[in-house]
């Protein structure tokens, strides 16, 4: 098993700020998966959604893990929030290294994403039914593919980075 520390969860649970924070706090580098993919597809996920649909950037994020696995040591890597939804992603995760899911309840994400435009799956109408539905199919994928899970519900940054540096040191 490599050495890095991955965050995954739900869109808008915050693994995007949590691990800037989290690779200045422990001086690692970070990655995010839907930004390698983003720069190597050379457009943007919207983008990559509406051409060629959810399947196609399915097989990317898979490669996108591969790849990974390949190069990366002692990072912290931010992930898409579908990206544990194929089961061959579990193995790759775990390979890749510590796996750490960031829990959050749909009010939360919902709060934090009601404005945003970049995510396909939450665009028309009623986005926070969307939230509910798409959660509650995901939280047990989540679940399994953990290594370790943080609640971060009602937390600030610093508290949720605590917890985190506790469990991985465990
Ligand atoms: C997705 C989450 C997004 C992005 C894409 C699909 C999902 O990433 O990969 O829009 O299926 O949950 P974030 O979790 O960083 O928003």
């Amino acid at each position: 098993m490599m050495d890095n520390i991955i965050l995954i969860g739900f869109m808008g649970s915050g693994k995007s700020t949590v691990g800037i924070r989290l690779s200045y706090r422990l001086r690692r580098a970070m990655e995010d998966t839907d930004k390698l993919i983003e720069k190597e597809e050379g457009r943007t996920i919207s983008e990559i959604f509406a051409a060629d649909g959810e399947n196609y950037f399915r097989e990317l994020e898979t490669a996108c893990l591969k790849k990974l696995l390949r190069t990366m040591k002692h990072k912290i890597i931010s992930t898409g929030g579908g990206l544990p939804i194929r089961e061959e992603n579990h193995a790759l995760l775990k390979k890749l290294g510590t796996v750490v899911y960031l829990r959050a309840e749909a009010e939360t994400i919902y709060e934090r994403v009601k404005h945003d435009t970049s995510r396909p799956l939450l665009q028309g109408e009623n986005p926070k039914e969307k939230i509910r539905k798409l959660l509650k199919e995901r939280v047990s994928v989540y679940e399994m593919a953990a290594d370790i899970v943080i609640d971060v519900d009602h937390k600030d940054f610093d508290t949720i980075l605590d917890e985190i540096e506790k469990a991985v040191s465990e």
